[in-house]
């Protein structure tokens, strides 16, 4: 592609993070923006997601973290709404929240804690006894002792999601490059490069790497560049074939989680495993994801496994996603490491950093989430 025009914009990867970035980034007014994809766009992470949105069943304290996680959620109404607009397709945004059951009395004094710290940090939250809880959701283990009702965490359809993203790009002349593969990224004081597999040099005046796992393998945005590794950590899924739609909610435990989704289909999840870059499901995990189900239901027991998957979380080891300017750099970017909450972040992530991009305007948890701090590992 050398000699061909310079985009304003090129971001590398097409996952949920790098789309919503293109889509913010259009939005603010930049229209010459190229995705490179290495394969096809939204097939790695992004679409084996559960489309949880779910801060509080899974953030652990009221930090930074948690906080940007609820703001993102928020977001969601308006992304939503907005993407039907843009591209007639319905992310199915479902707001009919989540249930965490306890099943030890460990597990009690979990969601003990949780009601705490959340009802102090102002979230609706609400605690049932084991009666309140099969009144809400019938077919929930009648082992559970009880659980706690987030109101506020929700779900999408995330392989929707990312049709629609795909479609807001098409329509808006968003380039998307597929079977491009970035080696190296490079800054001048005029402007970036994205080197691929093939050898092309593509330039533009900016870049930002969306590249999810697999960003620290990529000269420039790897070791040497100031920005935490991002590693691979393995989840895998299965999914239910159910005649109709018998959950009404999300259902967490402390091992994992089952969605339901329209027409019957329920998902289970999920795994956290340190595998490296082997994507593969593993009777193992999927057997394990079944007994987690069905602890979680019983009446899942009957239900024939219709379609199983797995993909590469793309942890950050400051335990944090990075979003924002490369250490150093004044027009390379990233937007990396949203582990386990990359479909719940894309709004919110997509937004600062393009605001930072088009206007250099800082949001609060872009400076939050722009260090290269280190923590301990997480598998
Ligand atoms: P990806 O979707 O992996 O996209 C990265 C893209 O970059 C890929 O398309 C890849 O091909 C491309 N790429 C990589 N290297 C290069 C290169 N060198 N050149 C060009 N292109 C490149 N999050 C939630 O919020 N809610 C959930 O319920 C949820 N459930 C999950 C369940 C499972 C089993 C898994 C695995 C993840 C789950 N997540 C969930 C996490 C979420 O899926 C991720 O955080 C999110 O998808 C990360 O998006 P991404 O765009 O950074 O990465
Ligand atoms: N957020 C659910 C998962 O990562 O499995």
């Amino acid at each position: 592609m050398s000699g061909e025009h310079r985009s304003d914009v090129l971001i590398v990867g097409g996952g949920v993070i790098g789309l919503s970035v293109a889509r913010a980034l259009w939005n603010k007014g930049v229209r010459d923006i190229t995705v490179l994809e290495r394969s096809l766009p939204g097939r790695e992470a992004s679409f084996a997601a559960a489309g949880m949105l779910a801060p509080q069943a899974e953030a652990d304290a009221p930090d930074d973290f948690f906080r940007f996680c609820i703001e993102s959620n928020r977001r969601y109404s308006t992304f939503a709404a907005e993407l039907l607009d843009e591209t007639g397709i319905d992310i199915e945004l479902d707001d009919e929240g989540t249930l965490y059951l306890a099943f030890t009395d460990q597990d009690l004094v979990e969601l003990g804690r949780r009601f705490e710290w959340q009802t102090a940090a102002g979230m609706r939250v609400e605690r049932l006894s084991a009666s309140e809880t099969h009144r809400l959701e019938p077919f929930a283990s009648p082992d559970s002792l009880g659980s706690l009702f987030f109101p506020d965490d929700r779900q999408v359809e995330n392989r929707a999601l990312l049709r629609a993203l795909i479609e807001f790009a098409r329509l808006n002349g968003i380039k998307i490059e597929t079977g491009c593969e970035v080696v190296k990224i490079d800054e001048t004081a005029s402007e970036t490069s994205a080197i691929t597999a093939d050898e092309k040099n593509i330039q533009a005046s900016k870049l930002v790497v969306a590249a999810g796992s697999w960003t620290s393998l990529i000269e420039g945005a790897g070791p040497g560049a100031g920005i935490p590794e991002i590693r691979p950590v393995r989840g895998q899924m299965i999914a239910f074939d159910g005649v109709k739609r018998f959950f009404r909610k999300v259902i967490y435990s402390h091992r994992g989680y089952i969605v339901p989704r329209k027409m019957g289909r329920i998902l289970a999840g999920s795994t956290t495993e340190d595998a490296g870059f082997d994507d593969r499901i593993t009777d193992e995990g999927i057997g394990r994801i079944r007994r987690i189900a069905i602890e979680i239901s019983p009446s899942l027991e009957n239900l024939r496994i219709a379609d199983k998957w797995s993909g590469l979380r793309p942890y950050c080891s400051s335990d944090r996603p990075y979003i924002g300017v490369l250490p150093g750099r004044q027009r390379t970017f990233a937007a990396v490491g949203h582990y386990r909450n990359g479909i719940l972040l894309a709004p919110i992530t997509g937004e600062i950093l393009a605001e930072k991009i088009v206007s250099g305007t800082e949001n609060k948890y872009l400076r939050l989430f722009s260090r290269n701090s280190v923590r301990a590992s997480v598998v």
